[in-house]
C-alpha cells in the first residue's frame, strides 16, 4: 500500500502530531469514478477515503513519496519545518508523500459526501467532510472557473476568496499553467510562510496579509476537480549543476543539446532527463491524464470538449549585456556546457510533431465535433497584449560569430515569425474545426480576443500583473532599434497576431485622459477570476479588489459561447 522510493533525509525528525499537508482535492473524474489526492510529510501506515451518504464506503489509497521535493535558502519556510534542514545542506530534500485512492461505482450526476484519513502507528488524522462527484454527464448545467499563474502572487488568496463568496459551489477548475515559481520547491506548493502557497489558497487555508486583511482563499478543489495545463513553471532544469532551486529552475536546455553535450554515447532516458529539463514534481503532484511524458489530453465534463495543450518555451532574460543565458544572446558564447539556447520550446506543436497529430485526430473525433462546448486550453498566449506573445513562438534560430582563429565570439538568437508555431499553424487549427473557447495566460493580464465562432480568453490578472503593451507603453524587453537584434518580426504594441481586443462589455476601466474604454485589465490593485456557466454558454469576468474584503467580485465583462 505504502511505498518510499528513496531515503528520508537524515535528519528528518519525526512529527509528533500527524497532521495532513493539504486537505483532499479532486482529479480525473471518469464516468463512475474519481480520484482523491492528499498528501502528507510522513509514510504512514494506512491511508483511506470513505464515502456515501452515511461515509458507509471504504477505499484504500496507493501512496508515493515525491521524488523531487526539496527547500533551499530561498524557500520561506514555517519555523517548524525550517528547523527541519539537515546542518551543513543548502538545498535539503524535503520528504512527502502523496496518497490516491479511486473512489469508483458512483452514479452519473449524485454528489455524495467523503473524507479521508490517515495512519501512522496507532494514531489517526482525519480531514474534515467534503463532497465528491464522478465526470459530470452531458446536459449537466455546470460553473467551471477560468484561472492561471498563481505563482504565490500577492492577491490570488483574495482572488479565489472571492470565487467562493460570490459564486459559491463551483464544479471544476481550468489553470492555464504556472501554478508556482519553482516546481522542485515544496513550500511553494504546500505551506510558504507568507501564506499563499498552492494548495491552501485553492482549499480556503491560506493566511495571506494584503492591505489589512488576511485572505483564506477558496474551499474550491476539494470538491471540484481541477485540470491543468504544463506551463513553464512546471518545468525544472538540470540536476546538480546550480547552487539553488531558482538556478536549476532557469538551467532547462533542449534534449537535443543535452545529448550533444555528451558527445557520441547516447544518453540513457533518466540521464537524458537529468541533464536537459525534468516535470516530475508537477507530475507527481497531479494525476497525469496523458500519456506517459506527454501533457497534453483532452477529457469531458458535462457539456464541454476539453482540450489541454502543452505550449510553454523556457523564459530567458532579455537583457543584451551580461554572463547569463539571455533570449537573444548567450552570456558566455566560448563555453556551450553554460548556454541557455534561447527560448526554447519543451514540447513541440510545430505541424507533423506527435502533439500535433494527437490534436488533428482529438479535433476530428466525434467527441470533440459533437460537444455544446469546445475549448482548448494552454499555457502560451496566442492573442495578447502582454509582454510574453514577443518574441514569436517558435524554436530560436542560432547564429554563431566566430574570430580568425575560429574562436567563438558571439551566439545569437532570433525568433521568425513565419516559424510561428501557435499563430501560423495552431490558431488557425483551432479555428478551422469550430473551437469556441481558447483559455491561455502567462502574460498576468485579462484580455480578450475574437475571431469567427473562437474567442480568446488570458483570464491571468489573478495575483498581479506585468502590464498592457497598450497606448505609449511598448512592450518591455524588446531589443531596441540598431542594436543588431531588432526585427521587424518583434511587435512592441497591441496583439502581434493582429487581433482588435475586446474592450469588457460590463464595466470597463477608462482611460484617465480619454474617458475611453480600456480592452484589458492590468493591475497590481485589482485582480481578475471569469467563470464559464455551461448552462448559458456566458463567460463572466469578475474584478476582485482586495482592499475593500467586504464587496463582492463585480461582473466586468460577459460573452457567449457557440455560434453558427
Ligand atoms: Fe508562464
Amino acid at each position: 500500500m505504502s511505498s518510499e522510493t528513496t531515503p528520508i533525509a537524515t535528519s528528518a525528525r519525526p512529527l509528533e502530531t500527524p497532521q495532513l499537508l493539504t486537505d483532499p482535492f479532486l482529479q480525473a473524474p471518469g464516468p463512475d469514478s474519481v480520484r482523491v489526492v492528499w498528501f502528507t510529510e510522513f509514510a504512514g501506515d494506512r491511508h483511506q477515503v470513505t464515502w456515501g451518504d452515511r461515509l458507509q464506503h471504504r477505499v484504500l489509497a496507493n501512496s508515493t513519496r515525491l521524488s523531487h521535493t526539496r527547500e533551499d535558502g530561498r524557500s520561506n519556510l514555517p519555523p517548524a519545518v525550517a528547523a527541519r534542514q539537515p546542518e551543513g545542506t543548502t538545498v535539503w530534500a524535503r520528504p512527502i508523500w502523496r496518497h490516491e485512492a479511486i473512489v469508483a461505482g458512483l452514479e452519473p450526476g449524485q454528489r455524495v459526501p467523503y473524507r479521508v484519513a490517515s495512519w501512522l502507528g496507532n494514531r489517526v488524522v482525519e480531514s474534515q467532510t467534503f463532497t465528491l462527484a464522478a465526470q459530470a454527464p452531458p446536459g449537466q448545467p455546470l460553473r467551471i472557473l477560468l484561472t492561471s499563474d498563481h505563482q504565490l502572487k500577492p492577491m490570488v488568496a483574495a482572488n479565489l476568496q472571492q470565487v467562493a463568496q460570490t459564486i459559491g459551489a463551483i464544479d471544476g477548475v481550468l489553470l492555464a499553467g504556472d501554478l508556482v515559481n519553482v516546481p522542485d520547491r515544496a513550500s511553494e506548493w504546500f505551506d510558504d510562510a507568507m501564506g499563499g502557497a498552492f494548495f491552501p489558497c485553492l482549499q480556503g487555508r491560506a493566511v495571506r496579509s494584503l492591505h489589512g486583511t488576511v485572505y483564506r482563499g477558496g474551499a474550491l478543489i476539494q470538491h471540484a476537480p481541477l485540470f491543468t495545463a504544463l506551463g513553464n513553471h512546471e518545468v525544472m532544469g538540470r540536476l546538480g549543476q546550480a547552487t539553488d532551486l531558482n538556478g536549476e529552475f532557469n538551467d532547462a536546455i533542449p534534449r537535443w543539446a543535452a545529448q550533444q553535450l555528451a558527445g557520441d554515447r547516447p544518453l540513457s532516458a533518466t540521464e537524458l532527463l537529468d541533464r536537459s529539463f525534468n516535470t516530475h514534481t508537477y507530475d507527481q503532484i497531479l494525476t497525469p491524464l496523458g500519456e506517459p511524458g506527454r501533457h497534453y489530453y483532452a477529457t469531458s465534463l458535462g457539456d464541454v470538449r476539453l482540450v489541454v495543450l502543452s505550449v510553454a518555451q523556457a523564459w530567458r532574460s532579455p537583457m543584451l549585456t551580461g554572463d547569463r543565458p539571455g533570449r537573444f544572446r548567450e552570456g558566455q558564447p566560448a563555453d556551450s556546457q553554460s548556454w541557455g539556447w534561447g527560448q526554447h520550446i519543451f514540447e513541440s506543436i510545430a505541424p507533423g510533431s506527435p502533439q500535433d497529430q494527437w490534436l488533428q485526430a482529438e479535433l476530428a473525433s466525434p467527441a470533440f465535433r459533437q460537444a455544446r462546448y469546445r475549448v482548448v486550453m494552454l499555457h502560451h498566449p496566442p492573442h495578447t497584449l502582454g509582454d510574453n506573445s514577443v518574441p514569436p513562438f517558435t524554436d530560436p534560430v542560432q547564429a554563431i560569430d566566430r574570430n580568425a582563429t575560429g574562436q567563438i565570439t558571439a551566439v545569437r538568437y532570433s525568433y521568425p515569425r513565419d516559424r510561428d508555431w501557435i499563430a501560423q499553424h495552431l490558431s488557425p487549427l483551432l479555428e478551422a474545426a469550430g473551437t469556441d473557447l481558447v483559455l491561455y495566460g502567462h502574460s498576468h493580464l485579462w484580455n480578450r480576443f475574437q475571431t469567427g465562432r473562437t474567442h480568446y480568453l488570458e483570464t491571468s490578472n489573478v495575483g498581479n500583473s506585468y502590464g498592457a503593451a497598450w497606448g505609449d507603453r511598448v512592450r518591455p524587453g524588446l531589443p531596441p532599434a540598431g542594436s543588431g537584434f531588432d526585427r521587424p518580426d518583434y511587435v512592441p504594441l497591441g496583439d502581434p497576431n493582429g487581433l482588435e481586443p475586446i474592450a469588457p462589455t460590463l464595466a470597463p476601466d477608462r482611460d484617465p485622459a480619454t474617458g475611453e474604454p480600456l480592452p484589458y485589465l492590468a493591475s497590481n490593485e485589482i485582480s481578475a477570476f471569469s467563470i464559464l456557466d455551461t448552462a448559458t454558454g456566458q463567460v463572466t469576468s469578475y474584478r476582485v479588489d482586495p482592499r475593500q474584503p467586504d464587496r463582492p467580485a463585480e461582473p466586468f465583462d460577459r460573452f457567449t459561447l457557440g455560434g453558427p
